[in-house]
Protein backbone atom coordinates (compact mmCIF):
# COMPACT_ATOMS: atom_id res chain seq x y z
CA UNK A 1 0.00 0.00 0.00
CA UNK A 2 0.98 3.66 -0.71
CA UNK A 3 0.78 6.13 1.76
CA UNK A 4 -0.18 9.49 0.27
CA UNK A 5 2.36 11.57 1.91
CA UNK A 6 5.40 10.93 4.27
CA UNK A 7 7.67 13.09 5.64
CA UNK A 8 11.40 13.19 6.97
CA UNK A 9 14.03 15.32 8.85
CA UNK A 10 17.74 14.60 8.77
CA UNK A 11 20.00 16.15 10.58
CA UNK A 12 23.48 18.33 9.86
CA UNK A 13 26.50 16.49 10.13
CA UNK A 14 30.13 17.25 10.48
CA UNK A 15 32.92 14.98 8.81
CA UNK A 16 36.37 15.00 8.95
CA UNK A 17 36.55 15.87 12.76
CA UNK A 18 40.01 17.06 11.86
CA UNK A 19 42.46 14.37 10.59
CA UNK A 20 39.60 11.74 10.16
CA UNK A 21 39.41 12.77 6.04
CA UNK A 22 36.60 10.90 4.41
CA UNK A 23 36.03 8.53 7.46
CA UNK A 24 34.86 10.32 10.63
CA UNK A 25 31.45 12.25 10.86
CA UNK A 26 29.19 13.04 13.68
CA UNK A 27 25.15 14.01 13.78
CA UNK A 28 24.16 17.15 15.46
CA UNK A 29 20.76 17.75 16.36
CA UNK A 30 19.26 20.72 14.79
CA UNK A 31 19.68 22.27 11.92
CA UNK A 32 18.44 19.69 9.26
CA UNK A 33 16.69 19.44 6.12
CA UNK A 34 13.02 18.11 5.84
CA UNK A 35 11.72 16.33 2.38
CA UNK A 36 7.58 15.76 1.96
CA UNK A 37 7.10 12.65 -0.55
CA UNK A 38 3.83 12.13 -2.16
CA UNK A 39 3.21 9.90 -4.95
CA UNK A 40 3.15 10.62 -8.34
CA UNK A 41 1.36 9.27 -11.68
CA UNK A 42 4.59 9.32 -13.80
CA UNK A 43 7.39 7.12 -12.86
CA UNK A 44 10.62 8.28 -11.38
CA UNK A 45 11.25 11.14 -8.53
CA UNK A 46 10.81 14.54 -9.28
CA UNK A 47 11.06 17.95 -7.21
CA UNK A 48 8.10 19.75 -7.08
CA UNK A 49 8.91 21.93 -4.76
CA UNK A 50 12.33 23.36 -3.05
CA UNK A 51 12.57 26.01 -0.50
CA UNK A 52 15.04 27.45 1.25
CA UNK A 53 17.88 27.00 -1.33
CA UNK A 54 17.99 30.80 -2.85
CA UNK A 55 17.07 29.15 -6.54
CA UNK A 56 20.81 27.71 -6.16
CA UNK A 57 20.02 23.91 -6.15
CA UNK A 58 18.99 21.67 -9.44
CA UNK A 59 15.72 20.77 -10.01
CA UNK A 60 17.02 18.45 -12.49
CA UNK A 61 16.56 14.67 -11.24
CA UNK A 62 19.81 13.04 -11.93
CA UNK A 63 21.32 16.67 -10.37
CA UNK A 64 19.60 16.92 -7.26
CA UNK A 65 21.19 14.83 -4.34
CA UNK A 66 17.18 14.28 -2.54
CA UNK A 67 15.94 13.53 -6.37
CA UNK A 68 18.79 10.58 -7.02
CA UNK A 69 18.57 9.31 -3.12
CA UNK A 70 14.99 8.83 -4.28
CA UNK A 71 15.22 7.43 -7.33
CA UNK A 72 17.62 4.90 -5.84
CA UNK A 73 14.66 4.17 -2.96
CA UNK A 74 12.37 3.35 -6.04
CA UNK A 75 14.55 0.70 -7.45
CA UNK A 76 15.58 -0.96 -4.18
CA UNK A 77 11.66 -1.37 -3.67
CA UNK A 78 11.30 -2.23 -7.68
CA UNK A 79 8.13 0.69 -7.78
CA UNK A 80 6.32 1.43 -10.26
CA UNK A 81 4.87 4.54 -8.85
CA UNK A 82 6.83 7.39 -9.07
CA UNK A 83 6.97 10.28 -5.91
CA UNK A 84 7.21 14.10 -6.36
CA UNK A 85 9.56 15.98 -3.88
CA UNK A 86 8.99 18.90 -1.50
CA UNK A 87 12.63 20.07 -0.12
CA UNK A 88 12.86 22.29 2.73
CA UNK A 89 16.26 23.05 2.84
CA UNK A 90 17.18 24.56 6.45
CA UNK A 91 20.77 23.77 6.26
CA UNK A 92 22.97 26.83 4.59
CA UNK A 93 24.27 25.35 1.10
CA UNK A 94 28.12 24.38 0.29
CA UNK A 95 28.85 25.36 4.26
CA UNK A 96 30.64 22.23 5.87
CA UNK A 97 27.46 20.82 7.36
CA UNK A 98 26.70 18.12 5.41
CA UNK A 99 23.98 19.56 3.87
CA UNK A 100 23.83 17.72 0.65
CA UNK A 101 23.74 14.00 3.00
CA UNK A 102 20.95 15.53 4.74
CA UNK A 103 19.05 16.20 1.87
CA UNK A 104 19.66 12.99 0.22
CA UNK A 105 19.30 10.78 3.54
CA UNK A 106 16.38 12.85 4.62
CA UNK A 107 14.61 12.06 0.69
CA UNK A 108 15.25 8.48 0.89
CA UNK A 109 13.81 8.10 4.54
CA UNK A 110 10.43 9.71 3.58
CA UNK A 111 9.96 7.53 0.66
CA UNK A 112 10.65 4.85 2.58
CA UNK A 113 7.97 5.82 4.58
CA UNK A 114 5.63 6.56 1.47
CA UNK A 115 5.75 3.17 0.77
CA UNK A 116 4.93 1.32 4.45
CA UNK A 117 8.68 1.55 5.90
CA UNK A 118 9.74 -1.54 4.41
CA UNK A 119 13.66 -1.09 4.07
CA UNK A 120 15.86 -0.36 7.35
CA UNK A 121 18.10 2.35 7.71
CA UNK A 122 20.95 0.09 7.33
CA UNK A 123 19.16 -0.66 3.25
CA UNK A 124 18.60 2.79 2.68
CA UNK A 125 22.79 3.55 3.00
CA UNK A 126 23.80 2.68 -0.62
CA UNK A 127 20.69 5.14 -1.60
CA UNK A 128 21.78 7.84 0.42
CA UNK A 129 25.17 7.18 -0.92
CA UNK A 130 24.25 7.50 -4.48
CA UNK A 131 22.52 10.98 -3.68
CA UNK A 132 25.50 12.44 -2.15
CA UNK A 133 27.50 10.84 -4.32
CA UNK A 134 25.57 13.28 -7.14
CA UNK A 135 27.55 16.75 -5.74
CA UNK A 136 30.48 15.15 -3.08
CA UNK A 137 31.74 12.05 -4.07
CA UNK A 138 31.08 8.64 -2.62
CA UNK A 139 31.99 8.63 0.68
CA UNK A 140 30.13 7.81 3.97
CA UNK A 141 31.57 10.43 6.42
CA UNK A 142 27.92 12.62 6.42
CA UNK A 143 25.62 9.84 5.14
CA UNK A 144 26.18 7.26 7.88
CA UNK A 145 26.39 10.01 11.02
CA UNK A 146 23.21 11.55 9.11
CA UNK A 147 21.11 8.15 8.80
CA UNK A 148 22.57 6.31 11.89
CA UNK A 149 23.16 9.23 14.39
CA UNK A 150 26.09 9.35 16.58
CA UNK A 151 29.81 9.39 15.94
CA UNK A 152 30.47 7.18 13.03
CA UNK A 153 33.77 5.87 11.66
CA UNK A 154 32.60 4.83 7.97
CA UNK A 155 36.00 2.35 6.95
CA UNK A 156 33.97 1.85 3.46
CA UNK A 157 31.12 2.95 2.06
CA UNK A 158 28.98 -0.48 2.85
CA UNK A 159 26.91 -0.95 6.27
CA UNK A 160 29.35 -3.59 7.35
CA UNK A 161 31.71 -0.73 7.37
CA UNK A 162 30.40 1.70 9.56
CA UNK A 163 30.99 1.69 13.24
CA UNK A 164 29.43 3.21 15.85
CA UNK A 165 32.03 4.93 18.24
CA UNK A 166 31.14 5.85 21.85
CA UNK A 167 29.99 9.43 22.84
CA UNK A 168 32.22 10.92 25.45
CA UNK A 169 29.57 12.50 28.12
CA UNK A 170 31.42 15.51 28.74
CA UNK A 171 31.63 16.38 24.48
CA UNK A 172 30.19 19.71 23.74
CA UNK A 173 30.60 21.39 20.73
CA UNK A 174 30.92 24.75 19.42
CA UNK A 175 30.42 25.95 15.40
CA UNK A 176 30.65 28.81 13.71
CA UNK A 177 29.55 29.10 10.26
CA UNK A 178 30.44 32.19 7.80
CA UNK A 179 28.48 33.47 4.89
CA UNK A 180 31.09 32.24 2.59
CA UNK A 181 30.22 29.08 0.53
CA UNK A 182 33.47 26.34 0.17
CA UNK A 183 31.86 24.18 -2.47
CA UNK A 184 32.63 20.75 -1.75
CA UNK A 185 34.33 20.02 -5.30
CA UNK A 186 36.46 23.52 -4.47
CA UNK A 187 37.92 21.99 -1.44
CA UNK A 188 38.62 18.66 -2.72
CA UNK A 189 40.45 20.12 -5.80
CA UNK A 190 42.81 21.68 -3.77
CA UNK A 191 43.88 18.43 -1.75
CA UNK A 192 47.48 17.02 -2.51
CA UNK A 193 47.16 13.62 -4.56
CA UNK A 194 49.76 11.85 -2.90
CA UNK A 195 51.36 12.09 0.81
CA UNK A 196 55.14 11.24 1.89
CA UNK A 197 55.31 8.23 4.02
CA UNK A 198 56.07 10.27 6.88
CA UNK A 199 53.09 12.10 6.43
CA UNK A 200 51.60 8.99 6.39
CA UNK A 201 52.70 7.73 9.86
CA UNK A 202 51.55 11.12 11.46
CA UNK A 203 48.18 11.24 9.93
CA UNK A 204 47.55 7.91 11.08
CA UNK A 205 49.07 8.19 14.86
CA UNK A 206 46.81 11.48 14.80
CA UNK A 207 43.46 9.26 14.01
CA UNK A 208 44.47 6.79 16.29
CA UNK A 209 45.03 9.27 19.06
CA UNK A 210 41.24 10.32 18.24
CA UNK A 211 39.79 6.86 18.21
CA UNK A 212 41.92 6.77 21.39
CA UNK A 213 40.67 9.63 23.17
CA UNK A 214 36.78 9.14 22.20
CA UNK A 215 37.00 5.74 24.08
CA UNK A 216 38.59 7.12 26.47
CA UNK A 217 36.17 9.92 26.91
CA UNK A 218 39.45 12.37 26.93
CA UNK A 219 37.91 15.80 25.64
CA UNK A 220 41.04 17.71 25.53
CA UNK A 221 43.00 14.59 23.87
CA UNK A 222 40.27 14.67 21.17
CA UNK A 223 40.84 18.27 20.61
CA UNK A 224 44.96 17.73 20.41
CA UNK A 225 44.09 14.58 18.26
CA UNK A 226 41.97 16.65 15.54
CA UNK A 227 43.86 19.28 14.98
CA UNK A 228 47.20 17.25 14.18
CA UNK A 229 46.15 17.63 10.70
CA UNK A 230 49.45 17.76 8.33
CA UNK A 231 47.66 17.11 4.90
CA UNK A 232 43.71 18.27 4.56
CA UNK A 233 43.77 21.43 6.88
CA UNK A 234 47.15 22.90 5.00
CA UNK A 235 45.85 22.39 1.87
CA UNK A 236 42.43 24.33 2.63
CA UNK A 237 43.30 26.82 5.07
CA UNK A 238 43.23 29.76 2.48
CA UNK A 239 39.96 28.85 1.68
CA UNK A 240 38.77 29.65 5.52
CA UNK A 241 38.22 33.19 6.28
CA UNK A 242 40.14 33.98 9.46
CA UNK A 243 40.39 30.47 10.43
CA UNK A 244 43.34 30.91 12.44
CA UNK A 245 41.94 34.04 14.23
CA UNK A 246 38.85 31.81 15.19
CA UNK A 247 41.07 29.29 15.94
CA UNK A 248 42.86 31.59 19.12
CA UNK A 249 39.37 33.28 19.67
CA UNK A 250 38.42 29.15 20.31
CA UNK A 251 41.05 28.43 22.62
CA UNK A 252 41.41 31.81 24.73
CA UNK A 253 37.99 30.91 25.64
CA UNK A 254 38.19 27.14 26.80
CA UNK A 255 38.05 25.01 23.50
CA UNK A 256 40.32 22.10 23.49
CA UNK A 257 40.06 22.05 19.78
CA UNK A 258 39.25 24.03 16.89
CA UNK A 259 39.08 21.90 12.98
CA UNK A 260 37.19 22.65 9.93
CA UNK A 261 34.03 20.58 9.45
CA UNK A 262 33.55 18.58 6.53
CA UNK A 263 35.30 20.64 3.69
CA UNK A 264 34.24 24.32 5.76
CA UNK A 265 34.09 27.08 5.92
CA UNK A 266 32.32 26.22 9.19
CA UNK A 267 34.42 25.50 12.25
CA UNK A 268 33.90 23.10 14.66
CA UNK A 269 35.55 23.62 18.28
CA UNK A 270 35.90 21.01 21.12
CA UNK A 271 34.83 21.50 24.39
CA UNK A 272 33.99 19.78 27.55
CA UNK A 273 31.26 22.01 29.03
CA UNK A 274 27.97 23.40 27.92
CA UNK A 275 28.65 26.89 29.39
CA UNK A 276 32.39 26.79 27.76
CA UNK A 277 30.77 26.00 24.52
CA UNK A 278 28.37 29.41 24.87
CA UNK A 279 31.23 31.54 25.47
CA UNK A 280 33.36 29.58 22.35
CA UNK A 281 30.26 30.15 19.93
CA UNK A 282 29.93 33.82 21.03
CA UNK A 283 33.87 34.80 20.93
CA UNK A 284 34.25 32.62 17.62
CA UNK A 285 31.00 34.91 16.31
CA UNK A 286 32.38 38.12 17.49
CA UNK A 287 35.72 37.53 15.30
CA UNK A 288 33.93 37.29 12.41
CA UNK A 289 31.58 40.19 13.11
CA UNK A 290 34.84 42.18 13.80
CA UNK A 291 35.85 42.10 10.65
CA UNK A 292 32.22 42.81 8.69
CA UNK A 293 31.65 38.65 7.62
CA UNK A 294 27.60 38.06 8.65
CA UNK A 295 28.15 34.15 10.57
CA UNK A 296 25.98 31.68 12.49
CA UNK A 297 27.39 30.37 15.67
CA UNK A 298 25.78 27.61 17.49
CA UNK A 299 26.87 25.17 20.99
CA UNK A 300 25.55 22.16 19.99
CA UNK A 301 26.15 18.15 21.31
CA UNK A 302 26.54 14.98 19.00
CA UNK A 303 22.57 13.31 18.42
CA UNK A 304 22.75 10.09 19.33
CA UNK A 305 20.09 9.30 16.61
CA UNK A 306 19.70 10.64 13.14
CA UNK A 307 17.50 10.99 10.20
CA UNK A 308 13.85 10.25 11.31
CA UNK A 309 10.07 9.96 10.37
CA UNK A 310 7.97 13.13 11.01
CA UNK A 311 4.45 12.66 9.35
CA UNK A 312 2.92 9.64 7.62
CA UNK A 313 -0.97 10.30 6.08
CA UNK A 314 -2.44 7.42 4.41
N1 LIG B 1 35.09 14.40 3.80
C1 LIG B 1 34.55 15.33 2.88
C2 LIG B 1 35.58 16.40 2.58
C3 LIG B 1 33.32 15.96 3.46
O1 LIG B 1 36.18 16.91 3.51
O2 LIG B 1 35.77 16.73 1.40
C4 LIG B 1 32.58 16.82 2.49
O3 LIG B 1 31.82 16.05 1.62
Amino acid sequence: MVNSSAEAFAPATVANLGVGFDILGLALSEPGDVVRVEPLEQTGAHILDIQGDGGKLPRESHKNTACVAANSVLELLGSSHGVGIHLEKRLPLASGLGSSAASAVAAAVAVNALFGTPLSLIELLPACLDGEAAVSGYHADNVAPCLFGGITLSAGVSAEQIYPIPIPDRLHLSLVTPDVEVPTATARAVLPHSVTLRQMVAQTAAVARVMNALYRGDIEALGAAMEADGVVEPARAHLMPLLKEVRTAAKQNGAFGLVISGAGPTLLAVCDEEVTAQKIASAMQMVYNDAGIACIARHARVASSGARILHVTS
